[in-house]
């Protein structure tokens, strides 16, 4: 028997490169060996956008549709929403009453959330009781499968920390059954955003997975080049190009990389000529990740399928473990 996996996103709309490299491309690989279970955690998202739920389903769509194109596949994978999975909202009860107070408000990335939100207008800059809840809910997300790993990325193993505690905690109080989980680490994304800072979508300097050949090539030509470089004879430092060469690096094979070094080196290459070919390359790397996704988004109707065969697969597993725990809670 495999062991079970679960890891989730919220539904943060169309995902950029970094998804793709920093995550997604890594439980594609995960699939292979585990039994796996990605979900949308669209309740995650109300614990800071209740006030504004407009985008919440188009979101959800657009994540299970990057997923999809990537090579998350439905036959291999279990591909979910949480809030179609109600057993879920049970567990987070049962956990929330053996969960100290001070251990959710001792969670860092809840103190970064709150922080955020504070420097911010209007309504929902302050921290409600279900964004206090938020690692008690994603421990319920992880223990409603029983998980043994959560692949996620280094700001969220604070979260897998209050999950284990959780987990020895329910054990020890009413019987031996969960597993604590442990986080798998995803390979921090080696790529920046086009300006040079983290990859994000509220930079705007993201190239997303959906977006088409011509956006791509126009942001790529946007990328930070070496600083220093004014006219395209000049001899260039490709380790000082603080974006195009890198992404080269990621997306260009050994051969073309050593080209490019040595042609900037020289001066025989300008960075426009050097960043056209570059989209170029990117494009080409994505060709069948979009076509994949053109597919779905014509198809809206099978991603609604998979999205609700995988939530009543879930709930077969979450059922399972819910008539466990209230066994062991000794409810009625
Ligand atoms: N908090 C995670 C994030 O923001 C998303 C998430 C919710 C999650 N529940 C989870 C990740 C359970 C792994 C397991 O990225
Ligand atoms: Fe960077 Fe290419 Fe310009 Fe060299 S030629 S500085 S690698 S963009």
């Amino acid at each position: 028997m495999n062991e079970t996996i679960v890891s989730g996103m919220r539904p943060t709309g169309k995902l950029h490169l970094g998804h793709y490299l920093g995550v997604i491309k890594n439980w594609v690989q995960l699939q292979e060996k585990y039994n796996c279970y990605f979900f949308v955690a669209d309740w995650h998202a109300l614990t800071t956008k209740y006030d504004n739920t407009e985008e919440l389903k188009q979101n959800t769509k657009d994540v299970v549709m990057d997923w999809l194109a990537c090579g998350i596949d439905p036959e291999k994978s279990t591909i979910y929403v949480q809030s179609l999975v109600p057993e879920i909202a049970e567990l987070n009860i049962y956990l929330g009453m053996i969960t100290p107070q001070n251990w959710v408000e001792r969670d860092p990335t809840l103190k970064d959330m709150a922080k955020i939100l504070k420097t911010k207008e209007g309504q929902g800059t302050q921290v409600n009781y279900g964004l206090m809840g938020y690692p008690v809910l994603m421990s319920a997300d992880i223990m409603m499968m029983n998980s043994k790993y959560v692949p996620v990325g280094i700001d969220q193993v604070a979260h897998i920390e209050i999950t284990r505690d959780i987990a020895r905690r329910f054990n020890n109080l009413y019987g031996e059954f969960f597993n604590e989980p442990e986080p798998i680490l995803n390979e921090c994304s080696l790529i920046c955003g086009l300006d040079g800072n983290k990859m994000g979508k509220s930079f705007k300097n993201d190239i997303k997975i959906s977006d088409t050949d011509i956006e791509t090539s126009k942001k790529v030509m946007t990328a930070i080049t070496d600083r220093s470089r004014l006219r395209k004879d000049d001899l260039g430092h490709p380790d000082e190009c603080e974006v195009a060469f890198k992404y080269w690096k990621i997306f260009g094979s050994d051969d073309e990389v050593k080209t490019i070094r040595c042609e900037c080196e020289k001066g025989l290459r300008g960075c426009a000529q050097c960043k056209r070919e570059l989209g170029d390359k990117i494009n080409l790397c994505l060709s069948e990740i979009r076509e994949k996704r053109r597919y779905y988004e014509q198809h809206p109707e099978i991603v609604d399928e998979i999205i609700e065969k995988g939530s009543q697969k879930a709930r077969i597993k979450a059922k399972e473990v819910l008539q466990n725990v209230r066994d062991l809670v000794k409810m009625y």
